[in-house]
């Protein structure tokens, strides 16, 4: 048969990235290519037994669709946990979402059109560039600089496309511990950015996976508290703060702008799953969420510490990175003549791997640019893997007498 598919199924191009991950069944390699958590971090024996619990107390409704927005005693446990890391929501601003992704991708549902404008980092998180370049929209890339995106740009860019008519539907940012780059945006810039969205009347889509994991207590506030709410709305998700599998976030936003996401939701998936909203509600009512984080901050904050050590011990001069004070990746630009894609094969023979930092830019710049992720390998293999890419850097720029 003759399938005809969608335009849009059309977009829904495959990652550059996908295509890297073979060299990660290499045997003996060190990949710092994914996002995966520390999996020693995963609760096994409190899942268990809080599913176990659920399950006795309250399995009817653990196992029966449950409200659009999300189970009433969730949302509860959401108000508390942002509550404990100084957020302020309310319930009724509150839409749960199955993680980011699906977060993402109701942003493009609910604000976006083909051929609308939108504004977003460079680099910016590849599973964005996805989900709304499936829409069909433009991007215009921001360059990012050491805190954030560069404010002149965003409003030269916003200016130009107003005075032609064109009126951004939504700026997209990550401001905590930035997927890819690492890089918090400072107090300074998040105030410019929520005082140039007010005045061209422009959303912003906050998306912050990464908030709660801040290694030196000094974290910025939220767009969302820094706004009152106003303007913004924040995607969370507990994928990289429990762990992806249960496959839980929520959107916060005021409650109009809430009830437009909820009712895009029933047509997307009806709900979240009920019984792992509860497990999480219960873990959170337990006070287990706010502990294992803590342990998970003071791990991440080892291997964040390795990386860098690593890096400033072996990697050429030329070399340059970022280093986070939160979150799970680190950044590296490389001279500007090498292209780190071609680079890969012979990190690959040297046994480690990173993910290629082009596919994160809107525009197809950033081929001098690669992503490391520490929170996944183990600190010796952090130690070993940041040996190899050096070396890889001296023997590939060797090779094409680049250095
Ligand atoms: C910035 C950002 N947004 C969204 C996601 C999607 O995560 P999830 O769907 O697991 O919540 C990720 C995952 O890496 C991310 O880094």
């Amino acid at each position: 048969m003759e399938i005809t598919y969608s335009e849009l199924s059309k977009r829904a191009v495959a990652s550059e990235i996908r295509e890297l991950l073979k060299y990660t069944r290499i045997e003996g390699i060190t990949s710092f290519a994914g996002g995966l958590p520390e999996p020693s971090l995963f609760p096994l024996d409190d899942i268990a037994r809080i599913s176990k619990q659920v399950l006795e107390t309250n399995g009817l409704i653990a196992l029966q669709y449950g409200p659009t927005p999300g189970e009433p005693e969730f949302i509860n446990s959401l108000v508390k946990h942002s509550s404990q890391f100084g957020e302020e929501v309310k319930p009724e601003q509150i839409c749960v979402t199955s993680s980011s992704q699906q977060g993402l991708d109701l942003v493009s549902l609910v604000l976006a059109d083909k051929g609308s404008e939108i504004i977003l980092e460079l680099p910016s998180y590849i599973g964005a560039i996805q989900a709304f370049g499936r829409t069909g929209v433009t991007m215009n890339g921001i360059r990012m600089e050491n805190d954030g995106m560069d404010m002149n740009q965003l409003e030269e860019v916003v200016k130009q496309k107003y005075r032609n008519g064109n009126k951004i539907r939504f700026i997209y940012t990550i401001p905590d511990y930035q997927n890819p780059s690492g890089i918090m945006m400072s107090l300074e810039k998040r105030k410019q950015l929520i005082e140039i969205a007010a005045k061209y009347e422009i959303p912003i889509i906050e998306d912050s996976p990464y908030r709660e994991i801040c290694f030196n207590g000094q974290s910025n506030p939220s767009l969302w508290s820094l706004s009152g709410g106003e303007g913004v709305i924040q995607l969370r998700t507990f994928s990289k703060i429990l762990f992806p599998g249960m496959r839980l976030g929520w959107i916060a936003a005021k409650k109009e702008v809430d009830e437009k996401f909820a009712l895009m939701t029933q047509s997307v998936d009806l709900c979240s799953p009920t019984f792992n909203q509860l497990i999480v509600a219960q873990y959170i009512k337990e006070g287990r969420m706010y502990e294992n984080i803590q342990k998970a901050i003071g791990i991440y904050r080892q291997k964040n510490k390795a990386m860098i050590d690593a890096l400033r011990e072996f990697m050429p001069s030329g070399v340059t990175w970022s280093e986070p004070t939160g979150g799970m990746f680190l950044w590296v630009n490389l001279p500007n003549h090498i292209d780190a894609k071609e680079m890969l094969a012979v990190a690959a023979e040297n046994k480690v791997v990173y993910v290629t930092g082009k596919p994160f830019h809107c525009d197809g710049s950033g081929k001098n640019t690669l992503r490391l992720n520490y929170s996944f390998p183990s600190i010796a293999q952090i130690q070993v893997g940041i040996k190899n890419l050096s070396q890889t850097v001296y023997e590939f720029s060797n090779a094409n007498h680049l250095l």
